[in-house]
């Protein structure tokens, strides 16, 4: 059999904070297929765990223990298993981890092998991942450029963590990056001049760290940019605001621009952006759980994009009880929020077969490995949120994205506008 796993290989590299983080090969004879693993650090508690080894090293981040859960232990057990046959590889990995949140091995562990798996198998085919994946795939994503951010992952006191633009009236991907990187141009040169020369720093994501605390303001920002660069009437705009990290249990507020806001006050607060604003699209807009907010605002903004990252973490078992709920309209897709490949596909179904957006995401700790634009791709989820378009671990997604849609040449579609809009529900891979 040629697609028998003969080799399984993990090591530590660094992501592009600096952080160790796993790259795993899964070999199959010749044929190596290599994954390395993202890192968030905007987490939703209820994500699968990422085994860090605490201690001295790497103040506390190593990843040893789950390099060799991959080397001693998943490893050996998966020599001679079908690569191709990713259901039973990840419910294998599932049963040998043993734990409902996968924190014996380590979702880091777990992710690398799935993911490493499934390239190994479709190197083994000689297809491109997308293709292997879903043959019938051919939509490219409209991609949520994070331009000025805020939050956990920059250091200025903006709380809200991203403030997007959406290039729907693009013709094709390629053209909406360009639109993407000619505004990031012109954002830069208006942030030195409003903010000064030291504001044009970025946060993780290639987004400028701009001292900026009201968030109307910075949605203005970005609005003023897109209108410089000449868009302004081919975007509409988008937020994650992550705000389990705004929610203070104890007084049931959130903290945005220096005051408390009650629930109401938040959805309220809303409203007034996506009226001042052509906000089409708000992530993580209450915290992560509450199921009967995410509902609540859902009704309150009728039209409007809402996702959950932190609400529903790519667990088909929260995606499904968030569609019952009402509670949003998208999914926030992650594979290493739930850990293995199969599992990230069972929700993004859940989410499919709610009537459902996906939007395949980055982690805001990543590596080189461009490996979600194939699953953007793959997954025909019409949405993809991977930062800025500038720093390598950012642009090797885009840039595999162009390669993907100049491959698929005629067939390729972009679907602008149409970005929400579920398109057929579509089965795991392995299934
Ligand atoms: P992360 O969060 O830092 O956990 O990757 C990014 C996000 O909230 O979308
Ligand atoms: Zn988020």
């Amino acid at each position: 059999m040629d697609n028998a796993v003969t080799a399984v290989h993990a090591r530590a590299i660094l992501d592009c904070r600096g952080y160790p983080t796993l790259q795993v090969e899964v070999a199959c004879g010749a044929v190596l297929g290599t994954a390395n693993v993202p890192a968030g650090r905007s987490r939703g508690s209820a994500e699968a765990v990422e085994l860090r080894d605490g201690g001295a090293r790497y103040r506390g981040y190593d990843v040893r223990r789950a390099v060799a859960a991959v080397n001693d232990e998943i490893g050996p057990a998966l020599t001679g298993r079908d690569a191709s046959d990713q259901r039973a590889l990840d419910a294998f990995l599932r049963e040998l981890d043993g734990t409902p949140d996968k924190s014996r091995l380590g979702a880091n562990a777990l992710c690398g092998v799935s993911l490493a798996a499934a390239r190994a198998a479709a190197s083994v085919a000689g297809l491109p991942l997308h293709r292997y994946l879903r043959p019938d795939s051919r939509v490219l994503p409209v991609p949520l450029i994070n331009l000025v951010g805020g939050g956990r992952l920059t250091s200025n006191d903006l709380a809200f963590q991203e403030f997007i633009m959406m290039p729907v009236g693009a013709p094709t991907f390629a053209e909406a990056l360009r639109m993407a990187s000619e505004t990031h141009m012109a954002l830069r040169e208006i942030v030195v001049a409003r903010y000064g020369k030291l504001s044009a720093n970025t946060g993780d994501e290639g987004d400028f760290a701009t001292p900026i605390v009201d968030v109307h303001e910075a949605l203005a920002l970005v609005h003023e940019g897109v209108a410089a660069a000449g868009f302004a009437d081919q975007v509409v705009y988008g937020l994650d605001c992550a705000a389990t990290h705004l929610w203070d249990a104890a007084t049931q507020t959130y903290a945005v621009s220096g005051r408390g806001y009650t629930t109401e006050q938040l959805i309220e607060l809303y409203r007034e952006l996506v009226r001042e604003f052509d906000v089409a699209s708000i992530e993580d807009p209450l915290h992560e759980d509450d199921f009967e907010g995410f509902a609540e605002l859902s009704k309150a903004l009728p039209g409007v994009q809402i996702v959950g990252d932190d609400l529903l973490v790519t667990d088909p078992a929260r995606v499904r009880r968030g569609v019952e709920a009402g509670a949003g309209n998208a999914l926030l897709w992650k594979v290493n929020q739930i850990g293995t490949l199969t599992e990230a596909f069972e929700a993004a179904e859940a989410a499919f077969r709610g009537g459902w957006g996906v939007c395949v995401s980055e982690r805001s700790g990543e590596t080189e490995d461009p490996i979600i634009a194939d699953l953007v791709v793959a997954l025909n989820a019409g949405q993809i949120k991977t930062g800025s378009p500038v720093r390598g671990e950012r642009t090797a997604k885009y840039n595999r994205l162009l390669q993907i849609e100049e491959w698929l040449g005629a067939d390729a579609v972009y679907p602008g506008r149409e970005f929400h809009r579920p398109l057929p529900v579509m089965a795991a891979p392995g299934a």
